[in-house]
């Protein structure tokens, strides 16, 4: 029987879509999975998405959607996500899949049966964000740590888990299995977190419906964390017989990876709950850090969220892949930056490694008609490389068991310099001008050689770039070339197999393209992007059949109409304004759908829309057209929208994108409108 291996990411919430830290766990989860397949393992990876909850509830009635037609959407944006990504998950578990609530329901019975859980009453301070209570101490501002939001007071009957009754076997736990919570910083916190004092946990909601009911209480559904948790033993089918079943019994205990701010309810409330339902613990529970743009916090309401989908148009999966892995400790925070994207594209990939790749078999194909040659007697040279190839196989891979994937690369990357080196050194043209054929073919095997180790190493981390590796190796692009064992000796690459040159994997990013790029992620320049206001935005093209007073963003009063747009050409520039198709094209216009409409509050003019883009939630959009059009008049209706001005306030509103539409103003202006079938978002070009 091969060794099993678990690994696990969050399940992820459907009030948001995914962005760049969902992807960083992700991605970490396939390196590993991908790492412990290559060992011959019997893997299982499983990702997912959260999609009970208040938070969820709310997300969907603020966009007129129930929720589960909110969830059913932006499941597709993950699912999607991790297909782009080359993600390898083995299931892909939903909250409100029959085989998740049903095992739910019996996981909280058979808690209740050991005694564990009772009726009380919960008066608290809550977030709906963390979807968590807090105590009058932990929040003397009355705000959600977190979310600096306003937590709201309850008051509700609740079932309550005896959590205070683990508090001891817990430590106990933690004390005897150092490897537990990791790294050792977030062991220390937990630790002392649990030796304040565990306090029973509220288990139940009756405030809202959408969860998974308590059995033989409707009235009460099960906390969503107690619901999100089960997940992980769910996807594996437990059915509570004393084994558990199959493929529970085969899988768990699983390596749980997550982020920081998720730590508590995985290594407090998780095991907990196990202790108390008599289940082996996780085998791990691993808290990496948090990415942060410019030194700042990402988030929505800051707008600025990196977009996954823009970073893999800007540099493919294998690049992104790569930068979040090698860049940043696991564990630690770090800063996402394009420059040090590029940086390290340009540098480690298309540099070091490309040029390996291209090199190597460009002199095979010169020198030894495109066939691995004989490998031959090995000198000094050829010994160094080969040593360093095996220690970086070594190397990488007890730093992938330590989850250190910074280090692995940095070993795999010592072995790809030394390769370089190695045919500077060896300097196989002037063994080809001097005749020296048997030292020739010596050479050209270990380069070659060193590159497959490469190829095999970098399986988990990239691995489109290794399978291109493999196959330019002529070693095909199937698993068996990638296994572990592939790279346990020297010399696996056979001769005479036919080297195949491809194309480079990793082009450079040339300084004009990584302006593009970055100009792309500028607030406003990529469609994917958000819009977060900045002040060294350029001023945004003008868009020529814009009614200006409609939603002025720059206006200084909603009365006022807009100064016209400063002309591209600059101050002073007089006649026609040609936009190049690039110019045009950064205008983010969208087919918006108007789901709700009003009039703000003293103003005969201002309407204030709630526009659906296609994005997780509905846009606040002022505009100036209340006295062409009453506001339920605008319902349901498909309206042009520039998605990417700057966001302005009106009357104290904010306005997130504008309406477009033609007329003098007044009572006289007609909206411009889409009378086909478009889904909310469609773009217009
Ligand atoms: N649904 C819960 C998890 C339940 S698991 C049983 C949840 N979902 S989430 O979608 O909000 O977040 C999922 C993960 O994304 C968390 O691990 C969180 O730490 C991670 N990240 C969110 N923002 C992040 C960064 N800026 N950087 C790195 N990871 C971040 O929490």
């Amino acid at each position: 029987m091969p060794k099993t291996f678990y690994v696990t990411t969050p399940i992820y919430y459907v009030n948001d879509v995914p962005h760049i830290g969902h992807a960083y766990t992700t991605i970490a989860a396939d390196c590993l999975a991908r790492h412990h397949r290559a060992l011959g393992e019997d893997v299982r990876f499983l990702t997912g998405t959260d999609e009970h909850g208040q938070k969820i509830d709310k997300a969907a009635h603020v966009q007129g959607l129930e929720p589960i037609q909110l969830a059913d959407r932006v499941v597709e944006r993950f699912r999607a996500l991790w297909r782009r990504f080359g993600m390898s998950n083995d299931d892909f578990i939903r909250t409100t899949e029959p085989r998740h609530m049903r095992m739910v329901q019996l996981l909280f019975e058979r808690v209740r049966a050991q005694g564990d859980i009772y009726l009380g009453s919960y008066e608290g301070l809550y977030c709906t964000g963390c979807e968590e209570y807090y105590t009058e101490t932990q929040v003397p501002d009355g705000l959600c740590p977190y979310h600096k939001k306003p937590l709201e007071r309850m008051l509700e009957k609740s079932y309550f888990f005896r959590m205070s009754k683990y508090q001891q076997p817990l430590l106990e736990h933690i004390a005897a299995h150092p490897e537990f919570i990791q790294p050792e910083i977030r062991r220390n916190e937990i630790v002392s977190f649990v030796r304040e004092g565990l306090r029973d946990l509220s288990v139940s909601r009756t405030s809202f419906r959408w969860g998974i009911p308590v059995p033989g209480d409707p009235a009460h559904v099960i906390y969503v964390w107690f619901d999100a948790l089960s997940n992980y033993i769910s996807a594996l089918g437990w059915d509570g017989s004393p084994g558990g079943g199959e493929p529970f019994q085969r899988y768990w205990p699983a390596v749980h990876l997550i982020g920081k701010d998720i730590l508590r309810f995985h290594a407090v409330y998780w095991p907990t709950f196990l202790l108390s339902a008599g289940l082996p613990l996780p085998r791990q529970v691993f808290a990496h850090g948090f990415w942060t743009v410019g030194g700042e916090k990402m988030s929505k309401s800051l707008r600025n969220v990196v977009e996954p989908n823009a970073l893999l148009d800007a540099y493919g999966a294998d690049a992104v892949r790569y930068f979040l892995l090698r860049d940043v400790p696991f564990g630690l925070d770090g800063d996402f930056s394009h420059q040090a994207i590029t940086g390290r594209l340009n540098a480690e990939l298309a540099n070091d490694l490309g040029n390996l790749l291209r090199r190597a078999v460009t002199m095979c194909e010169k020198y030894t008609d495109g066939l691995v040659p004989p490998s031959g007697a090995p000198g000094g040279l050829e010994q160094t490389l080969v040593e360093t190839a095996l220690r970086a196989a070594q190397e990488s891979a007890a730093h992938l068991e330590a989850l250190a994937f910074h280090k692995a690369l940095g070993s795999i990357w010592e072995l790809v310099r030394s390769a370089n080196r190695y045919i500077d050194e060896a300097g196989p043209w002037t063994l080809h001008k001097n005749g020296e054929r048997e030292r020739l073919h010596t050479v050209v095997y270990h380069m070659l050689e060193a590159l497959r180790f490469t190829g095999v190493l970098n399986g988990p981390f990239m691995p489109g770039a290794a399978r291109g590796i493999l196959e330019q190796l002529g070693l095909g692009s199937g698993d068996e070339a990638l296994r572990r064992e592939r790279v346990a000796a020297w010399g696996g690459l056979p001769a005479g197999t036919r080297v195949r040159k491809g194309a480079p994997l990793f082009p450079r990013i040339e300084p004009e393209r990584a302006a593009e790029i970055a100009a792309r992620f500028q607030p406003g320049g990529d469609p994917m992007s958000d819009d977060k206001p900045r002040s060294d935005t350029p001023a945004q093209p003008a868009a020529p059949a814009a009614a200006p007073a409609l939603a002025p963003p720059a206006a200084p009063a909603p009365a006022a109409p807009a100064p016209a747009a400063p002309a591209p050409g600059g101050p002073g520039t007089t006649g026609p304004v040609f936009l190049s198709i690039e110019d045009f094209r950064k205008v983010d216009l969208r087919v918006g759908m108007v789901r709700s409409a009003e009039r703000v509050p003293k103003s005969d003019k201002l309407l204030k829309l709630m526009v659906d883009l296609g994005e997780a939630e509905p846009r606040q959009v002022v505009a100036g057209i209340g006295k062409a059009y009453a506001p339920e008049s605008l319902v349901g209706k498909r309206i042009m929208v520039v998605a990417n001005l700057k966001p302005a306030k009106l009357m104290g509103l904010e306005s997130r994108a504008m309406v477009l539409a033609a007329g003098p103003g007044g009572e006289h202006v007609v909206i411009a409108e889409f009378h086909g079938e478009l889904p909310p978002g469609e773009s217009v070009h």
